[in-house]
């Protein structure tokens, strides 16, 4: 890839403009949401969550099919996930609060993976360490408010069993060769590597699995999570199932601007438990502006908001999307300073995280109405 990009699961690098987007894509094979795809979407949603109107989930794949066969009744459900490698960041909200919002409209099961194997597997992070992430990680993800009774969180280590079975059956189906182009994986690289991309494909067609009939999956995610299901997808109709269904999503920028926000480097994010004061530190001083380095210039030739770190945290955690344009509109004229769009960043993100935080209090406890649990597809 040009530019020096790298995206793969374990390596995000790189100048993440939007010809990089569309590099990515094109190199991928994923296919561009367009108007066509939109209206298709509105059509069973009743409306369009502002990432789509933005621009935010920007791909996808075979989300027409499930779409297509979700209108006509059949069943579907959703599958996200996360890595327990450290605190959560704003960056890993965005799949989460899209998955939110599709599970609402569509009424459908959910299934959230926690990936402590392959966090253990492919960073320097002790066991223990992991094991105190995924307390903290799941307690987060359930601060967000999913429904019980149709949100299933799988932990890797925990459900091992159900998870090996369908695994190993997946695994048969991949060779190393296959492995080590789609993930550049190395010879010298440990042999977990090579299969854990067995386990990350089990809950694509788990449902599928428990219920001895074919189920469509629809699998919201950022690019970064694509190499695992363009596998998935092969090996699935080898298995006698659909092929999952994707939709995909950009990166939220780190606060320096360029490359993602990353949990390894803590100058480039705000996470989940940062207060009111280290949110506005971090933003006064490091948010990559968009703006011009002086009043006259801003208000002489104006923002671009694209690129602005607080505009794009606002728009994010802003519900009204109306609002967000006219700010869009303002930054982008000189109407308003960079120190102004910053301010406004600050109260939106502290508020948001206020309140998740506040909810977070009683959610280490609430696992047990969230585990998985096989019966409850049988
Ligand atoms: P993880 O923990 O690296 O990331 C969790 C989710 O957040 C996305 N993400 C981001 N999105 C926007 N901006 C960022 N800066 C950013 N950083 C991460 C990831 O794409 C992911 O959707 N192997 C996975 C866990 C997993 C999973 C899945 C994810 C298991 N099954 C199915 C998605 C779908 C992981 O380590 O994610």
């Amino acid at each position: 890839m040009d530019n020096n990009v790298v995206v793969t699961p374990w390596e995000v690098s790189g100048d993440l403009n939007e010809k990089a987007y569309a590099k990515i894509a094109k190199e991928f094979g994923v296919k561009i949401i367009d108007e066509a795809l939109l209206s298709k979407i509105k059509a069973v949603t009743k409306d369009l969550h502002p990432f789509l109107l933005d621009g935010l989930f920007f791909a996808h794949r075979d989300l027409d099919t499930a779409i297509d066969s979700y209108k006509a009744g059949e069943e579907l459900y959703l599958y996200t996930g996360r890595g327990p490698s450290g605190k959560m960041h704003l960056g890993h909200l965005l799949p989460f609060i899209f998955t939110k919002w599709l599970q609402e409209r569509l009424g459908v099961h959910l299934l959230i993976q926690i990936t402590d194997d392959e966090k253990y597997l492919v960073k320097d992070t002790g066991w223990e360490e992991i094991q105190k992430y995924v307390k903290e990680n799941v307690a987060d993800i359930i601060s967000l408010g999913f429904e019980p009774s149709k949100t299933h969180i799988i932990i890797d280590s925990m459900h091992a069993g159900i998870l090996y079975d369908n695994a190993v059956k997946f695994a048969k189906h991949v060779t190393a060769s296959t492995v080590k182009a789609v993930f550049g994986i190395k010879d010298s690289e440990n042999i977990g590597k090579f299969f854990f991309p067995s386990i990350q494909a089990v809950p694509s067609f788990l449902v599928s699995a428990i219920k001895k009939k074919k189920v469509r999956c629809l699998i919201p995610y950022s690019i970064d999570q694509d190499d695992y299901f363009r596998v998935a997808r092969d090996v699935l109709p080898k298995m006698g199932y659909y092929k999952p269904s994707s939709i995909i999503s950009k990166f939220v920028g780190s606060l320096q601007g360029g490359g993602k926000m990353s949990s390894s480097s803590p100058t480039s994010s705000i996470f989940l438990d940062d207060d009111e004061k280290t949110v506005r530190k971090k933003l006064m001083k490091y948010a990559f502006s968009g703006g011009k380095d002086t009043v006259e210039d801003q208000r002489k030739y104006g923002a671009n908001p694209e690129i602005d770190f607080a505009f794009n945290m606002y728009r994010m955690l802003s519900e009204d999307h109306g609002a967000t344009r006219k700010v869009y509109e303002e930054y982008k004229s000189g109407k308003m300073l960079s120190g102004e769009m910053k301010e406004l960043a600050a109260s939106t993100i502290s508020r948001y995280l206020h309140e998740l935080q506040a909810r977070r209090k009683e959610s280490g406890s609430r696992l047990h109405e969230y585990l998985f649990k096989p019966e409850r597809f049988g």
